[in-house]
């Protein structure tokens, strides 16, 4: 069916009364295909927003009564998720989250790499070791925070080992109607962006991270700030410039969620 047909159907339908249309994957697919194409009319964007980085699941519904049981229905149901593996470009084993699913600070990374992947935990190699760091350096341990990735599933590469890639945005879109759900288990006071590629498949936006940091954005109606990936802090060789500029984000990081800040932790990584 042509998209203005169906749209107009579909009006048809809404006049009547009709709220819910139920559709199979078949006709997801087809609909997809129509709107990557620009087949389908749809409202003028307000921001950079590709097709393709858009979810292809509005709403995935958790079961269980406390929030660590509800989570855990969302790695269930993750596990075989469709339009994930329907990409073919990532890879079978799919890495959830980490910590507390009760948390007040929630940080979303990229997607799991190596390590990650042979162990099913979130940043569990060297970034996960610095993001350690920064967390204690905050005066927070690892398991009191709630740690994700904005893709559930470790991006293929041909020939792979221990090498690791970049989501893209199609495959962040996949894992997107997670990220959302687990938010709205967690209900995070604040929200961390770790890196460009977080931002990206939360905000939509392709700006840098050098212009996305240093102000408060919103995603569900939670504060989030973006900041540096933690392996970018790796691959800096010396001085403390952008160790600094992470620094600075925590800091207003604590504040926004009342933590104390002492004069020394204020000063860490100044030149
Ligand atoms: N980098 C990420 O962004 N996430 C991980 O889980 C590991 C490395």
């Amino acid at each position: 069916m042509a998209a203005p047909i169906l749209l107009d159907y579909l009006k048809q339908l809404e006049k009547q009364g009709v709220t819910h249309v139920g559709i199979d994957d078949h006709a997801r697919s087809v609909l997809r295909e129509l709107y990557t194409r620009g087949s389908a009319r749809r409202p003028a964007e307000t921001h950079t927003v590709k097709p393709s980085q858009r979810s292809q699941s509005d709403s995935i519904v958790a079961q269980g009564n406390t929030a660590a049981e509800k989570i855990a229905s969302l790695a269930t149901i993750a596990e075989t998720w469709q339009p994930a593996r329907a990409l073919g470009s990532l890879r079978d084993t799919m890495v959830f989250s980490a910590g507390n699913p009760e948390a007040d600070f929630m940080l979303v990374g990229e997607a799991p790499g190596f390590q990650e992947e042979q162990k099913r935990e979130p940043f569990v190699g060297p970034a996960g070791e610095k993001l350690n760091q920064i967390l204690k350096a905050m005066g927070l341990a690892r398991e009191k925070v709630y740690i994700s990735n904005v893709c559930k599933f470790r991006p293929a590469t041909r020939n792979q080992t221990t090498n690791n890639r970049k989501p893209s945005p199609e495959e962040m879109a996949t894992s997107l109607p997670f990220v959302k759900a687990e938010i709205d288990i967690v209900k995070p006071s604040v929200i961390v962006a770790l890196g460009g590629s977080a931002a990206q498949g939360l905000l939509v936006s392709d700006k840098p991270v050098g212009q996305l940091r240093e102000s408060w954005h919103q995603f569900q109606g939670i504060p989030l700030r973006v900041t540096y990936h933690p392996s970018y802090l790796l691959r800096q060789e010396d001085g403390p410039g952008e160790k600094r500029k992470v620094w600075e984000d925590m800091l207003a990081i604590m504040e926004k969620l009342g933590l104390p800040v002492s004069e020394k932790q204020r000063g860490y990584f100044k030149a």
